[in-house]
């Protein structure tokens, strides 16, 4: 039985993920870090929901909660939200390979990544970039198991910040689906969610990527 650490619960990516996994026989306990409080779960689920709503500019290093076997990580916002390429990048790479550390050091076997198609450490395009980064920086955080689960656009679920214009995009491209190649198909965020969970859960050792074509 696993317990599991999940970021971005109120997120369109890691709301789904939470749903599923306080469904999901393999999981005894979900610790949900937040900004704000979630809903109480179905008081017929089996398994424990643990909401601690935190700073993630301060996040405790001594915290009994980071002892988990497994995190699945969907924080993300965007650049225009964050206001400066270098606030996108405190929140999109340093919040999760923060956590990484963090659950690591307390004894995490894998960790999976929300990350996106096209992520390259050197590429000069900024989200691509730091997305890359944010890869290669958890890779070097020595989890037995690493998945970087990269979509392509997402479509579904409700997302907490207001749409801009790559949700719109990734929208109207769902017209074109049929003739884009398959990695850059728009992904629904249910089979982005579900793979995210699998990976962390299932913690298959070594580091895999899951392309957008394989969700
Ligand atoms: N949208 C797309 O088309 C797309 C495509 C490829 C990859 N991705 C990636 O997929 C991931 C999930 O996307 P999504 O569409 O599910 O995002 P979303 O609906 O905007 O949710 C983002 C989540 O991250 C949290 N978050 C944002 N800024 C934070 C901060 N400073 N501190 C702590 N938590 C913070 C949000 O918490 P609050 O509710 O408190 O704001 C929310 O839970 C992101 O990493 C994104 O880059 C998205």
């Amino acid at each position: 039985m696993t317990s599991l650490l999940l970021t971005g619960a109120t997120g369109a990516v890691g709301a789904r993920a939470l749903t599923l996994a306080l469904a999901d026989p393999r999981v005894e306990r979900v610790v949900a870090l937040t900004r704000r409080p979630l809903a109480d779960p179905d008081p017929e689920t089996r398994v424990v929901l643990d909401n601690r709503v935190v700073d993630f500019q301060a996040l405790p290093e001594d915290a009994d909660w980071w002892q988990v076997d497994a995190v699945a990580c969907a924080l993300g916002t965007t650049r225009k939200l964050a206001g400066s390429p270098d606030a996108f990048r405190r929140i999109d790479h340093d919040l999760p390979v923060r956590v990484g550390e963090l659950a690591r050091a307390a004894g995490a076997t894998s960790y999976a990544l929300v990350s996106s198609v096209g992520a390259d450490a050197g590429s000069r395009n900024l989200y691509l970039r730091v997305k890359g980064e944010t890869e290669r920086d958890l890779r070097a955080c020595g989890f037995p198991s690493f998945t970087a689960v990269r979509p392509s656009g997402l479509y579904g679920g409700t997302r907490t910040r207001q749409e801009n214009l790559g949700d719109r995009l990734a929208g109207a491209s769902r017209v074109l689906s049929p003739v884009l190649p398959a990695r850059y198909r728009p992904v629904h965020v249910d089979l982005v969610a579900r793979a995210l969970l699998d990976a962390a859960i299932s913690a298959v050792p070594g580091e895999h990527v899951l392309e957008s074509e394989t969700l």
